[in-house]
């Protein structure tokens, strides 16, 4: 949530700031603004709304020099207004030299306030985030070094930071901090730059150095200087950006979910490269760091997540104990984290993230680990804090994911899961034959996903009706229950019209009351061992009058006369159909979001990670 971006180097800045900004929008983006430092003044430009907006803006007062720190927010304190965008000036009135961005939340800020309120500072913004730039104009005051009055201040925040700053005084000189919100250096030659996503650093330089919590960093064009809030300095370790920044190019699609919905046959391809074993009739995940003596000792697993990584763990849960014969317990990760869900060593903590950055995921990852429980990661995104906390895992391979709508992610998901279940069932009681069913129905999953892709043009006219829906039901049993789940959270976070996941037996317990002509129900019915209940369930709503949109399996004789709108996967294994119903649902979603006028990649409200609690 939020992006900052800062440069110092002989480029001019604002230019390189704004770009920069453009990659990290879809994390935040309600208003956006940056500061430059030049021959000694800073130039501040910053507006309510989307970066265009500021782009335009600096179109029209162009802000000068080559070194400058930026933002885009997502707001947590005053809404979004050109005053609360950042950067923030800190200083006493008239005298403000310094700007700051901040991603985070600051839990003591009120204190913090009237304290600089009592001494005479003047607040400009209702955020949390001005406090710290008034508390380090305070201490540069005493100081006169910026390095050395960013390290004073951060021992007096609680909360949450990322951090950027510049001064009217220190020309050429960036000074960021981290704790709990991510900040990674861009190492160029002759230039440096600092941001809160690699993405945006990843035009201009491969190397990066991840800064971790409780470091500070200033960065001059020639130099990059961290040191530790309580063990000093510390030498920058590089690492290398191994995907290509073009890779997120919208290209010739109208939005990034479309695109990234039409990604998945590449997705599954890219998530099971190198990682199924025919000659074993299993899958090879070395990534664990657990030797197969330590898994098959294994009782029990925990699976953690939020939004889409938790509807993605309810699959995993059917896949690993239908597999493994394992028991599983999914939790959402912000409940997790302070529960004091029992743990010992015969258990299994994994935490599924697409960005690796959502707090709350982390949150439950440090906790576990506080424990001493050694837990594991499901990530998408590479170097990201929850993938260098964890003490191992698996990486989904999926590549960017720009919608905020998580679609792919949830395809290499499932497909890790799917693997993690034959590794760990071979490691017990599963045959080679019933593994080598596993790595053929995998094996095939890319070909079938692509067959499913075809409903579209049928997706197209559902999402006419749907559009005009108050409400909408999604039922689905078994595997196909999480994937309910998932559909109607992808149609409520885009179209924003309410919609609702039950287990399908379940709709006689309560949601059937919401039936009628504007409320349509998606059955997800695809020929499995469950097909005929299902087909009770659909007539229970047809004799209530109900509009009735089923999801099943392409040649199905009975389904489409029972049906408004039939939509068609192909025939496919069981473990299989998660992966191809959530299709024509993600489809749905875009379609009557599209229908609707909605900013499909960037919905109100929302930030593609999460990173406050
Ligand atoms: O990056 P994460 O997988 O940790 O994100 C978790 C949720 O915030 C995310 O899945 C969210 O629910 C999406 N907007 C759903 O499409």
């Amino acid at each position: 949530m939020c992006g900052i971006v800062g440069y110092t180097g002989s480029r001019e800045a604002a230019g390189i700031l704004v770009a920069g900004l453009r990659r990290l929008e879809y994390r935040g983006y309600d208003s956006s603004g940056l500061a430059t430092v030049d021959a000694g003044r800073l130039h501040i430009r910053k507006r309510a709304g989307r970066v265009r907006e500021l782009e335009n803006l600096i179109h029209r007062q162009p802000a000068q020099g080559s070194c400058g720190i930026s933002h885009t927010r997502w707001a947590t304190h005053g809404p979004a207004s050109d005053t609360n965008a950042h950067p923030h000036l800190g200083g006493r009135l008239g005298t403000a030299g310094l700007a700051l961005v901040h991603n985070g939340v600051i839990e003591n800020h009120a204190s913090l306030r009237r304290e600089l309120e009592a001494e005479g500072f003047v607040f400009a913004s209702e955020t949390d985030s001005e406090v710290i730039a008034h508390l380090i104009a305070r201490a540069l005051e005493k100081t006169g070094d910026l390095f050395t009055a960013v390290q004073l201040v951060l021992p007096m925040l609680e909360g949450t930071y990322g951090l950027g700053v510049v001064s009217q005084a220190h020309p050429g000189l960036v000074v960021g901090a981290r704790m709990g919100s991510p900040l990674v250096v861009g190492v160029g030659e002759g230039e440096h730059l600092l941001a809160s996503d690699a993405a945006a650093v990843a035009p201009h330089t491969r190397q990066v150095v991840y800064l971790e919590d409780g470091e500070i960093v200033q960065l001059t064009p020639g130099k990059i200087e961290i040191a530790h809030r309580e063990r000093g300095p510390v030498a920058p370790r590089i690492d290398r950006i191994d995907w290509h920044p073009d890779l997120a190019e919208l290209g010739h699609h109208a939005h990034y979910m479309i695109k990234e919905i039409r990604e998945q046959p590449m997705t599954l391809v890219d998530a099971c490269r190198g990682r199924l074993s025919r000659r074993d009739a299993t899958a090879c995940l070395g990534g664990l760091n657990l030797s197969p003596r330590t898994l098959r000792k294994i009782r029990r697993i925990v699976l953690v997540g939020c939004g889409t990584s938790a509807h993605a763990a309810l699959v995993g849960e059917y896949l690993i104990e239908r597999i493994a014969h394992l028991p599983v317990e999914v939790e959402y990760a912000s409940e997790f984290r302070y529960r004091n869900a029992p743990l010992d060593e015969r258990t299994l903590v994994f935490v599924l993230s697409q960005s690796g950055e959502t707090a709350d995921a982390l949150g439950a990852l440090r906790e576990a680990n506080r424990r001493g429980h050694p837990t594991l990661a499901i990530v998408n995104t590479v170097g990201s804090t929850i993938a260098r906390e964890a003490r191992g895992g698996v990486y989904l391979h999926a590549g960017q994911e720009v919608g905020v709508a998580s679609t792919k992610a949830f395809a290499a998901q499932v497909a890790v899961l799917a693997l993690l279940a034959l590794y760990l069932g071979r490691l017990r009681h599963l045959s080679f034959s019933d593994g080598l069913d596993i790595v053929d129905a995998l094996e095939s999953a890319p070909g079938l996903i692509e067959e499913a892709l075809k409903v579209e043009p049928i997706v197209k006219s559902a999402a006419e009706q749907i559009a005009t829906a108050r409400t909408v039901l999604y039922l689905g049993r078994d595997l196909l229950h999480p994937v309910a789940l998932e559909g109607a959270l992808k149609l409520t976070e885009i179209s924003y019209i309410p919609a609702h996941g039950y287990p399908t037996a379940e709709m006689k317990h309560g949601p059937i009351a919401l039936v009628d002509r504007d409320s349509p129900c998606v059955f997800l019915a695809p020929r499995c061992s469950l097909y005929s209940k299902t087909l009770a369930s659909i007539e229970e709503v047809r004799a209530r009058g109900g509009h009735v949109i089923t999801v099943g399996t392409e040649g199905d004789r009975v389904l489409p006369g029972l049906s408004n709108t039939f939509l068609p996967i192909p025939d496919a294994p069981e473990i299989l159909l998660p992966l191809l119903a959530v299709i024509p649902l993600q489809l749905l979603a875009y379609h009557t979001a599209l229908k609707l006028g909605r900013d499909i990649d960037k919905p109100r409200n929302l930030a593609k990670s999460v990173t406050v609690e």
